[in-house]
This record gives C-alpha cells, structure tokens and sequence, in this order.
C-alpha cells in the first residue's frame, strides 16, 4: 500500500543553532522528490529527522495517517520507510545475489536458516532475481560487491533497501563520489523504479535534478524557501539568486 509521507512545521536546532525551521511538507505517492538547496541548508538533517536518526525538537512526521515522530528507525522501516546504508565489509565481500538474498531473509525473519538451508528456499532466490532485474544487476549477480564499479555498488545498496520492501525511499547524494557517466545511469534506474515506491532524493547536480525529479523542493538556511514542479523552480527568480550566489562565492 502506498501512502503518503507528510511533515508538520518540523524543526531541529542545535544549541542556538537552528538546522531545520518549521518545515511542513506533503510527499505524495509515486513522487521522485528532489530535495535540494546550498551545503549547510539542512538536507540531510531533515533526512535524518524522517528517518529518526534523532528526534526534531518539535513538529510531528506522519506516514498516512500514523504519527511516527517518536517511533524508532526499525520500526519506521517495518512501516515502509527505508534509506540506504553504505554497504558494510560483511556484505562488500559477498556476492551480489548472497547479500540481496540475506536481506530478504532478515525481512523474512529467516536469518536462523540462512547458512543451513538455502537450497529449501527457492523463493528467496526468486524474490532476489527479480529485484536485482528490477535494478539491472542480473550480470552481476554472481559478482563480488566490492570488485564492482562504484554505480553499480550503489545500485547493490538500493537493492539492499528495496529487499524491506519499501513504499517510501530516501536518497542522500547517491550520486555522490562517483564518475558522471555511471550517475545518468544511476538515476535512470531510480527514476525508472516501481511507481509504487515514493522517492526523495538529495542531489546537489541540477541536470540530473530536473532531469528525473517530478517535484522540487528548495532548502536555504534550514527554511524552505519555495516548492514546485521542475518548471516553476526553474523559473523562479529567488532560486536562481540562491544559486548565483552560490557561483559568485565559489
Ligand atoms: N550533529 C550536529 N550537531 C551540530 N550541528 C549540526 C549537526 N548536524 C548538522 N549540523 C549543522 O546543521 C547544518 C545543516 O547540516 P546538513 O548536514 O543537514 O546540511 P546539508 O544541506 O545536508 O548540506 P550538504 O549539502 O553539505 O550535505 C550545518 O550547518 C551543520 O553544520
Ligand atoms: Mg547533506
């Protein structure tokens, strides 16, 4: 079931310093969310409060019609709200398909039989292969994560986060730290996910932002300073402001 994410004036301050003011918005269903704005502007600070990585000093987070500012981040993920984690030692020595195939376990609540009895769930290893083609990863499935193309590793923690069967998926830079070729890719598959996940993603790369967000919304001083279709920022005189200052000052 998909549902929608939605924020209520939510805030984060740290001492006197104010990370998150007052932020109040909708995530609808389906969407590919870009959230973007200049470093310091609060992106994943706001992440982190949807995740519950740390409590908001105030304001409220829903999923659907469920208030879950106070809920504990497995309990969130049981709920359909997952991030992506950098792959740990254990799974980047594993194969691809091995490390899909654990995490679908652990949702399953099968970690007990995992090293004994594989063979006795052919299922697992179905759900596994349909999720790495989902992703485009069926080559490499018998691939060790580590000896692979950084796109491709951060296709393999995507495909991590997807094995909790998310409806609600969140993206701090995925881009980030590697080369561009492999990031237009990258996107295409996010953008070309199940409709029934809602995306919202942090990237600092316009071209790719507009490329692939169906909804944009600026953050600037840990405030958000305007929200929109990728026409109507593009259009909008204070974001570009924002980000000529930003050029002027680099
Ligand atoms: N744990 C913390 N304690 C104190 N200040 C923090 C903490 N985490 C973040 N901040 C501050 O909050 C502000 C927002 O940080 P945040 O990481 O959310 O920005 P961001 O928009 O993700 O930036 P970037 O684009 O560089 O990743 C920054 O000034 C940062 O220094
Ligand atoms: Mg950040």
């Amino acid at each position: 079931m998909t549902m929608t994410l939605r924020t209520e004036a939510l805030c984060k301050q740290w001492g006197g310093f104010k990370a998150n003011t007052d932020i109040s918005l909708t995530f609808e269903p389906g969407a590919r969310h870009a959230l973007i704005g200049p470093n310091g502007a609060g992106k994943t600070t706001f992440i982190n409060l949807l995740t519950g990585g740390f409590p908001p000093s105030s304001g409220k987070v829903f999923l659907g019609d469920e208030d879950i500012t106070r809920l504990a981040q497995h309990e969130r993920v049981k709920r359909g709200m997952t991030r992506t984690f950098q792959i740990n030692t254990l799974f980047a020595g594993m194969t691809v398909l091995e490390s899909v195939m654990l995490a679908i376990c652990e949702r399953r609540g099968l970690q007990k039989v995992w090293w004994e009895t594989v063979a006795n769930h052919a299922d697992v290893v179905e759900e596994a292969m349909a999720l790495l083609a989902t992703l485009k990863l069926t080559k490499e499935a018998n691939s060790i994560t580590r000896s692979m193309a950084y796109g491709k590793q951060r296709l393999v923690e995507i495909a991590l986060a997807l094995a909790t069967r998310p409806t609600i998926l969140l993206l701090d830079e995925p881009a980030a730290g590697i080369p561009s070729a492999e990031s237009k890719e990258l996107f295409e598959v996010i953008a070309g996910l199940p409709r029934d996940v809602t995306v919202l993603f942090i990237e600092h790369d316009m071209g790719l932002v507009f490329r692939f967000a169906d909804r944009i919304t600026v953050l600037v001083g840990g405030k958000v300073l305007t929200e929109g279709t990728p026409e109507e920022i593009a259009a909008d005189p204070r974001v570009k402001e924002v980000y000529l200052g930003e050029a002027e000052h680099a």
